[in-house]
């Protein structure tokens, strides 16, 4: 069997079509254009990239956005100003600080600071609250992007084993929390979980988040199983990549390799998902894509609701 390939592209432009359409309407009615601000600290050259990628994303769909970079030497204390003046403002409807921040900066104090209303990333407590307590809510990026891919693909979520590998903020435990919202049976597995293998063959709908190239294998797969891959990491062994791709992508992949130094691989073996799973999302051309999609919804949802429209 060979899985059934997830892409993210035709999704993610789906809702981009989606958000530029309502953004022209909201422009038309109420005459004003939503605006995100994104905050970047620092010369993460990751940030960098996906900060750009943000930027120019919202500028095709219509949304002004503002870019506001700071060297990694910028006091915590000038970061906190930069928040506060960004909440005041009435013409910014959603305010996001890219992560990592510099380990001078506490980034706890600084996402507490966001107006709830303007969260865009969704990570505010108040945020994290209501959505596990099923309330609106403005829901962290990648994990709303996962339920789109499902919803949008036709895969059921309802009465269905859900088990998710990771439990960050960012997305392991709010990915757990959407899931339950559509009624599935859900498990949240980490680091110090038993026997994890026999508990993610068991999930019909299995999503792994963990930050560890290819560390999901054939053992932890069903078959027949839905795989979300949610991670993005870093191959440079060539060896190890002889262990991760089939003869269809291997001599493309390093290629890669020796041209860039590096490809990029999810949590999950792609040659096992591929063997063993009906459905799978590829690294790259998966789930990441979602991200950005979604944060430009939750920036519109974000106007929408602050401004009672
Ligand atoms: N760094 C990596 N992913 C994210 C994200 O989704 N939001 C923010 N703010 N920073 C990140």
């Amino acid at each position: 069997m060979s899985a059934n390939l997830l892409r993210g592209k035709p999704i993610a432009d789906a809702i981009k079509s989606e958000v530029e359409a309502e953004v022209a309407e909201i422009r038309a009615s109420h005459g004003f254009s939503p605006c995100l601000a994104v905050v970047r600290v620092g010369e993460d050259p990751a940030s960098a990239v996906y900060v750009g990628s943000k930027v120019k994303t919202a500028e095709e769909l219509g949304i002004i956005s503002e870019h506001l970079h700071f060297p990694a030497e910028t006091p915590h204390e000038k970061i906190v100003d930069v928040v506060k003046a960004l909440n005041a403002r009435d013409d910014v409807d959603g305010i996001l600080v890219q992560l990592p921040l510099p380990k001078h900066i506490d980034e706890r104090t600084v996402l507490e600071l966001i107006d709830p209303e303007k969260d865009v990333d969704g990570f505010h407590p108040v945020n994290a609250g209501r959505l596990m307590q099923g309330h609106e809510a403005l829901t962290p990026c990648t994990p709303a992007g996962v339920i789109e891919v499902l919803k949008r693909s036709g895969i059921a979520i309802a009465g269905k084993n859900a088990v998710v590998v990771g439990r960050s903020n960012i997305v392991g435990k709010p990915m757990a929390m959407l899931l339950l919202q559509e009624n599935a049976t859900v498990t949240i597995c980490h680091s110090r979980t038993a026997n994890l293998a026999d508990v993610c063959s068991r999930a019909d709908i299995l999503v792994a988040a963990i930050g560890r190239a290819g560390f999901i294998k054939a053992e932890h797969i069903g078959e027949g199983s839905t795989v979300i891959d949610v991670g993005i990491n870093n191959v440079s062994d060539p060896a190890f990549a002889r262990e991760l791709f089939g003869p269809d992508d291997l001599e493309k992949r390093l290629g890669v390799i020796e041209n860039r130094g590096f490809t990029l691989v999810g949590d999950v073996n792609p040659k096992d998902a591929m063997e063993k799973a009906a459905n799978f999302t590829p690294v790259p051309g998966g789930i990441g894509l979602l991200t950005v999609a979604m944060l430009m919804k939750n920036t519109v949802t974000a106007a929408k609701m602050r401004r009672k429209l």
